[in-house]
């Protein structure tokens, strides 16, 4: 396993000058269940203990025998990969294999769809996220469109009247056109309604969509789904590329009630009654949709309290917003269950799967919106080369049968081994307090956090803090001196993410502690030099 002699770097040269200077540049040549392997200089294989897994994506661990073994048999049963448009047995399995969880974690907890939900397949977890923006601005544009019909009918019903006299306008529609003399011809009064009405809402029915998300919510880094990713540094120099997102706190649900009537947009309704053309407020549909994790995962591994998410659930609900669960980095078991959505009861309108479906090996992800609000044009108009194809949903087919045999055990052992993991953080927290803020997460989704270093005694540590690079040098400590994969969020920097599979051993979280223990004295004494390469 000689890794290839490095060619010229034209391929992100910059980063892996970065990783060098946190002394994360190193080169992995093999990967088996949570270990890497890298050579050192003589060629000898290093032993790493992986705890970022994939960021999120390796719940079963690097190269799961029965994944890789099913995708041999793929391989050489010469499987298709390359077979768009066409029927896709192995797509509506894994879709079904999704609803019956669905109906099984979610039994219970209101508004299930009898339909259950549709699938749209994709490659990444932003490009799920990318189908799922569309998809709703599918459906606002669906309503926007069959209002500003019925608003035109509406208008046209009412002009018609006051044309044939039959009806006088109402003091507000008088209010709105103005003055037009006491013998203003009925055609004239007709014509000055419906120019002032068309006026009044060409803003309202032709405004761009917003979209909601929460403060340090991370939905991917594509154009669309960039929008909705808190964190400035990868959103602001991009956020000409997309609709705007108005964010707010997880844990205020009143600040979304305010969002939205905030952003509330109205038209005038012109209706005739009784005689008289009243002028009625119609609110215009201007939020695509709302986004949410269960766990916030690269913001910092916060997860939602669920008195917040279901008020967070109900305001959605109560302005027809879909509100889509990012199960992107929770799902597939992390957390303790298949969605970790249903282990705060937070039924979303639309789901997004991604990372733990792929097994570790192959590179797919999923859409799910709730059947009464699916569009089925939208297959017509949204695709990708890659996507559905029946090699990675077979092996997505694999994935399910592991997490869900013997009852779902891998569950179970997902939150047990999540439980053993943070207690052996916490124990490391309570010895430090000085050093540690917070232990937090759900499962296999664990963030140990640091407290800020950005007022510390050590320059050199101030300035990983100040520069957002304390996570980094911090990870780099780790990796060279204890044979420890950790990273941190890119949204806290002060926090590392901890996302070891389910079969990661006491004897590997014991070897994780005592680093981390290792670490936490050096931050304490202050002992900054360590941090740097020897
Ligand atoms: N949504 C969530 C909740 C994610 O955690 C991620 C990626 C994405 C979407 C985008 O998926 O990378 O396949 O396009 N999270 C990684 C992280 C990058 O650092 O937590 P992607």
């Amino acid at each position: 396993n000689t890794p290839p002699s490095v060619p010229t770097r034209y391929a992100e040269r910059f980063l892996e000058d970065m990783l060098s200077a946190w002394c994360l540049d190193v080169e992995y040549v093999r990967a088996r269940g949570d270990t890497l392997f890298h050579l050192d200089a003589d060629g000898t294989e290093q032993a790493v203990t992986d705890f970022v897994g994939g960021f999120g994506s390796l719940l079963l661990g690097h190269h799961h025998p029965a994944v890789v073994d099913r995708t041999r048999e793929l391989l050489a049963a010469h499987t298709p990969v390359h077979a768009q448009f066409s029927l896709r047995t192995q797509a509506h399995q894994v879709a079904t294999r999704l609803n019956d969880i669905l109906r099984r974690e979610f039994a219970g907890v209101a508004d299930e769809p009898d339909g259950g939900y549709a699938a749209i397949f994709a490659n990444s977890g932003a490009e799920a996220v990318e189908a799922a923006l569309k998809h709703a601005e599918l459906e606002r544009v669906t309503r926007l469109t069959a209002l500003r019909e019925e608003l035109a009918a509406r208008l046209r019903e009412a002009a018609d009247a006051v044309r044939a006299r039959t009806a006088v306008l109402g003091d507000r529609a008088r209010d709105l056109v103005g003055p037009l003399g006491p013998d203003a011809d009925p055609g004239t009064v007709a014509g000055a309604l419906t120019d002032a009405v068309v006026a009044h809402n060409a803003g309202a029915l032709y405004r761009p969509p917003l979209l909601l998300a929460l403060t340090g919510g991370f939905h991917g880094k594509l154009s669309g789904s960039v929008q909705i990713t808190h964190n400035p540094a990868f959103r602001v120099p991009f956020d000409g590329l997309g609709p705007r997102a108005v964010f707010v706190p997880a844990d205020r649900p009143y600040e979304l009630e305010r969002a939205i009537a905030h952003e509330r947009a109205y038209a005038l309704d012109a209706v005739t009654a009784d005689g008289v053309v009243e002028l009625v407020e119609r609110d215009v549909p201007v939020f695509a949709a709302m986004f949410v994790e269960p766990v916030l995962g690269e913001g910092g591994v916060v997860p939602l309290r669920q008195q917040d998410a279901l008020a967070l659930r109900r305001i959605c609900t109560a302005h027809g917003i879909p509100l889509v669960v990012d199960e992107i980095q929770t799902g597939a078991g992390r957390c303790g269950a298949f969605f970790a959505s249903s282990l705060i009861g937070l039924r979303g309108d639309y789901v997004t799967l991604a990372k733990g479906i792929g097994g570790g090996i192959a590179k797919s992800s999923v859409l799910l919106v709730r059947s009464d609000r699916y569009r089925p044009e939208f297959e017509l108009t949204h695709s990708s080369t890659y996507a559905k194809d029946s090699l990675s949903c077979s092996v997505a087919l694999t994935v399910i049968d592991l997490l869900e045999a013997d009852g779902g055990r891998l569950y179970r052992r997902a939150a047990e081994r999540g439980e053993a993991l943070r207690a052996a953080l916490e124990a490391v927290r309570a010895d430090y307090p000085d050093v540690v803020a917070d232990v937090r997460g759900r499962g296999l989704l664990l963030g140990f956090a640091f407290h800020d270093q950005s007022d510390a005694v050590s320059a050199h540590v101030r300035g990983l803090s100040l520069g957002g690079f304390f996570g980094f040098a911090v990870s780099g400590y780790l990796l060279r001196e204890h044979a420890l994969r950790l990273m941190p969020t890119g949204s806290a920097p002060h926090t590392l993410r901890v996302e070891p599979s389910a079969r990661i051993t006491d004897a590997e979280i014991a070897r994780l502690a005592a680093g981390l223990r290792d670490l936490c004295e050096i931050l304490r004494n202050q002992d900054a030099l360590f941090l740097v390469r020897p």
